[in-house]
């Protein structure tokens, strides 16, 4: 897997008078976990929408493998390689698990179609490879085979987050953007995350993992980022990042759940 670099140069984001997104620079490479970490509100899943599309940008460039990709529509950055989950996990109603994974592959299912409309066999051969595609994908984040016909949107929490880790494995990507991967999950379910994440890190893919669980982060990341009301306070090795004073004070040294200053 070649390329999948992605370069973000002095990009901007305003909604209204909110400036989401504040002339970020960021560069995320293949084979590494990049860490995108802030505050809550400091534009980390605008950052995703601008990447995949989702958003335009009011000023700035993304580029991935050297091209521009800001004017691409959304199906054309797919097709290029860039996959995301997202913060809430998106199960479709009525489906059964192994069809919300297969449901990862729609990107290219047009062209499917047409294919089979003329030889209805290779449909069902395609239709055959996507589902081995996706038992596989299941396997590979642990989720057990007797849930694989029960309806995705009746499976407990951590299993709709496997979910959508299953469907970037289906698609293909090279480049992953993950949101929160881990929120809401116990220990062992995050522990599990994490070694999903760096894996595919490992297998020559570029990864951006935004994500609040701070243990998570300093254990799987290369390099972390840090957003602050839009903009880079700080970036560098786990190591850097734990002990960057403006990162403590806009972040580390701020317990989540514990944020309450109305006493
Ligand atoms: N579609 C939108 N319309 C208007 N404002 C938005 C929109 N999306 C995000 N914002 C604003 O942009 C800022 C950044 O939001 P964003 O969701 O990117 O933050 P975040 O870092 O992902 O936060 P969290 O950790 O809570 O998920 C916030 O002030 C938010 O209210
Ligand atoms: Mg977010």
């Amino acid at each position: 897997m070649n390329g999948n670099t992605l370069e973000l140069r002095d990009l901007t984001k305003r909604f209204g008078g909110v400036t989401a997104i504040d002339n970020l620079s960021l560069t995320v490479e293949p084979g590494q976990v990049t860490a995108l970490i802030g505050p809550n509100g400091a534009g980390k899943t605008t950052a995703i929408n601008l990447v995949t599309g989702f958003l335009a940008a009011n000023q700035g460039d993304i580029l991935f493998d050297g091209a521009r990709i800001n004017d691409l529509p959304m199906h054309e950055r797919a097709a290029a390689g860039i996959a995301r989950t997202y913060q809430t996990p998106q199960i479709a109603p009525g489906l059964s698990v192994l069809e919300n994974v297969m449901l990862g592959a729609h990107k290219d299912g047009r062209f499917r179609l047409l294919d089979g409309l003329m030889r209805p066999g290779l449909l069902m051969q395609e239709q055959i490879r996507l589902r081995q595609l996706a038992e596989a994908a299941l396997e590979l984040v642990q989720v057990e085979q007797k849930f694989y016909l029960r309806q995705g949107a009746d499976m407990a929490y951590g299993i709709q987050r496997a979910i959508e880790l299953a469907r970037l494995i289906v698609q293909k990507a090279g480049f992953l953007l993950l949101d929160e991967p881990a929120a809401g999950l116990n220990h062992s379910e995050t522990a599990h995350v994490a070694a999903f994440v760096r894996a595919r890190a490992d297998e020559g893919r570029a990864v951006l993992l935004v994500e609040h669980d701070m243990d998570m982060v300093m254990q799987v990341s290369d390099r972390i980022a840090v957003l602050n009301f839009g903009r880079l306070i700080a970036q560098g090795t786990p190591d850097e990042i734990r002990s960057n004073p403006s990162v403590i004070e806009a972040y580390l040294g701020v317990d989540d759940e514990d944020e309450d200053t109305t006493a």
